[in-house]
């Protein structure tokens, strides 16, 4: 498909082929990563679409592009009755049962009169959420969860915002089809580092990401959330389709998502050779999966097979062992957040565990550590769940015979491992605290080292080894000190020459200049504010002394009421600057010169507008200079490379991963010869 002429719709027929149009490119993009219009072209025909249903907003269909998001908040999930239940699967984890299994299906298809044997189809058991989605003449027109099987809940709000999601088919045929919506792991992974930045408690693994996701009553609060859904089941009879993977071929003709490489073989002895080709792969496929479903292929043969009361008896769940290795505890770690936070980590005899070799494992808090009864010298089983960090999920007490000389109990500390302070608790909350009164010197290099982040002040020569020399030499007791650093007294440093001073003071110096009031709200480390929330607060109060001026009952009452924020959140915010500390902190930092505005964004003209531009590698002057100017232009800076990023601007020594994802996704590279031309309109 190529894009036809930009023309302006006229009547509601020419609107809605510019929706079809649209809905076939986002497919061509998300499910089938193959576009066939550029970004730009892509953008305009998105720009028509804007004009065109601002014009008339009567004709705007359910399932235009637009309407992703943008549906009010619910009260409460309707509940929806289905008249075919959504049933369970038969699980096993031995190959003995499915041996069985598949005997079974025999006898049953013998017992029916069938004598043709069964020929099965495996596919991935994605550990998602089961979902049944409705289309109406090609209209995706309701969705449901599970609920208890025949009743489950609407939230065709929520699917709607899932990119992967067609809205329309490719033929406007009407079907309820059912499948699992899911996270992968780059999405969750990136999901769970903002919520750590952001001070949110970050979700346990995808799976809890996607459930938690689908339960929230506002579809704002889902679209930024990374789901993805794949088909697998249709339900009811479809006309000249007889077996699994005909139906699966037919849903993708559909334009509609379903896993593209399925196994179908015949005989227990062809299905078993498989299983361990699927186990080595599980860490390849980018998303969890708990096991293979095995189903039997042909539709008729099912029909003969039927339904026992909770699953049918022509599949099967063959689940994989949990990804478990035995080793030994040989000591606790103890960690001091940025927060104070005082948290357990378990030092490991190295261990073998799904291709890699595991020498830590997270333990939440101490309370664990007794819930487990845990002792230094124990032998513990450690498992892969759903974060890619491992877990102790027992302790072996069995084998404390061979260990007992060994052992020595953990007690919870009382002191604070870096500077002795007596830890405390916070009401309500399980997780130990330093203090910070003396101040932490730990606490003070994790601030440092937050404060100077990429998302945060950015500033790049500031990384955590000279932190930690600084705060030694007591050259630095709070952030705002960073900025009253000379190059004296950088020089006193052990292994720091001449042309380091200098440009650490020259970053200095150009992160003064060119904060905005996010980036140092983003950099304070605000409890739950993480540079989302942050944005929000600077384009709401546009500068520190405004912000700072507003009492902060104001505060409180002006945050909370923005969309999403939420009343814990402004609470943060609001204790933060009602605290003393933070007071005396702020002021120091104005004193240093430092008292940012937020720039206006939404700037409606330039050469470019609409377009967005990336930087890797040094320029001839300060990122933040060339962000203003991108943003001065129209256009939009932004800190990744993916195929909707306009540029590539690419200085000395740039950085491989966005060389490569621009290659990926054929985004024009530009030097800072050919930026200027841009830039001055020429190019
Ligand atoms: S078929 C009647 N296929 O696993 C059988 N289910 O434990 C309908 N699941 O409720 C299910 N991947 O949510 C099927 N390829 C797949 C699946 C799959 C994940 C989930 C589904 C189901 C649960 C059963």
């Amino acid at each position: 498909m190529t894009a036809r002429p930009l023309t302006t719709p006229t009547t509601p027929a020419e609107y809605a082929q510019l929706v079809a149009e649209l809905l076939e490119h986002d497919r061509r993009y998300y499910v089938d990563n193959n576009p066939s219009v550029t970004d730009h072209q892509y953008d305009l025909l998105r720009k028509e679409l804007e004009r065109c249903e601002a014009a008339h907003p009567s004709w705007i269909l359910p399932h235009s592009p637009s309407q992703r998001v943008g549906h009010a908040p619910l009260s409460a999930f309707t509940k929806v009755v289905r008249a075919v239940p959504m049933l369970s699967l038969d699980n096993t984890y031995s190959e003995d049962e499915l041996r069985e299994f598949c005997e079974r299906v025999s006898r049953g298809l013998l017992a029916a009169g069938i004598s043709e044997p069964a020929t099965y189809v495996l596919e991935p058991k994605i550990d998602g959420i089961g979902i049944e989605v409705r289309y109406t003449d090609g209209v995706f027109t309701q969705g449901t969860t599970r609920g208890d099987g025949t009743i489950g809940e609407d939230v065709t709000q929520n699917l709607r915002t899932i990119k992967t999601l067609p809205l329309l088919l490719r033929q406007p045929v009407s079907l309820l089809v059912r499948g699992e919506v899911y996270m992968d792991r780059a999405g969750f992974d990136k999901l769970n580092a903002e919520r750590r930045a952001a001070e949110e408690e970050p979700f346990k693994n995808p799976r809890n990401a996607t459930g938690g996701t689908l339960k929230q009553l506002d579809p704002r609060n889902v679209a930024p959330r990374p789901l993805k859904i794949l088909l697998y089941e249709g339900v009811g009879e479809l006309p000249s389709i007889a077996s699994h993977h005909e139906l699966l071929d037919y849903l993708r003709r559909l334009g509609l998502p379903v896993y593209p490489d399925i196994q179908r073989v015949t005989g227990f002895a062809a299905l078993r050779e498989h299983l361990g080709a699927w186990q080595a792969r599980r860490p390849q496929l980018g998303f969890d999966i708990d096991g293979l479903v095995i189903k039997v292929d042909s539709l008729a043969q099912r029909e003969a097979l039927g339904f026992t009361a909770r699953a049918p008896r022509w599949a099967i769940a063959y689940k994989f062992p949990a990804q478990q290795a035995k080793t030994r505890l040989l000591d606790i770690e103890i960690n001091v957040g940025r927060t104070g936070a005082v948290t357990p980590v378990a030092l490991l005899e190295p261990v073998e565990l799904a291709g890699t070799t595991v020498s830590r494992a997270s333990l939440h808090n101490w309370d664990q550590i007794q819930r487990l009864g845990l002792c230094k010298g124990d032998f513990v089983l450690v498992e892969k769940a759903g974060e890619i960090i491992p877990q102790i999920v027992t302790v072996l007490t069995e084998c404390r015979a061979e260990s007992a000389a060994a052992l020595t109990p953990l007690a919870p500390p009382t002191t604070c491992p870096e500077c002795g302070d007596t830890l405390y608790r916070r009401p309500g909350e399980v997780a130990l605290r330093c203090p910070n009164s003396r101040p932490c010197p730990r606490q003070l290099r994790e601030a440092l080292t937050f404060f100077c982040n990429r998302d945060a002040m950015n500033i790049d020569n500031l990384g955590p080894k000279l932190i930690e020399q600084l705060v030694i030499k007591g050259l630095v007791k709070d952030v705002a000190d960073l900025f009253s650093l000379t190059r004296e007294q950088l020089l006193t440093l052990p292994r720091l020459g001449d042309k380091s001073a200098d440009n650490i003071v020259a970053a200095l110096a150009a992160a003064r200049r060119d904060a905005t009031l996010s980036r140092l709200l983003t950099a304070l480390g605000i409890p739950l504010i993480g540079w989302v929330w942050a944005q929000k607060i600077a384009e709401q109060y546009r500068s520190l002394d405004r912000l700072m001026a507003t009492p902060p009952e104001e505060l409180h009452k002006t945050l909370a009421a923005l969309h999403g924020f939420g009343e814990e959140r402004a609470s943060a915010v609001s204790s933060y600057f009602a605290d003393p500390r933070s007071q005396a902190l702020l002021a120091k930092l104005r004193a240093c010169g430092l008292s940012p505005i937020e720039p206006e964004s939404g700037v409606s003209s330039g050469p470019l507008l609409g377009k967005s531009v990336c930087v890797t590698g040094t320029l001839s002057a300060p990122r933040g200079e060339f962000k203003k100017r991108i943003e001065a232009a129209g256009g939009k800076f932004v800190s990744a490379v993916t195929g909707k990023t306009s540029y590539l601007l690419v200085g000395a020594e740039p950085g491989e991963d966005k060389r490569k994802a621009a290659a990926k996704h054929g985004v024009p590279i530009l030097d800072e010869a050919a930026f200027e031309k841009l830039l001055a309109g020429e190019a």
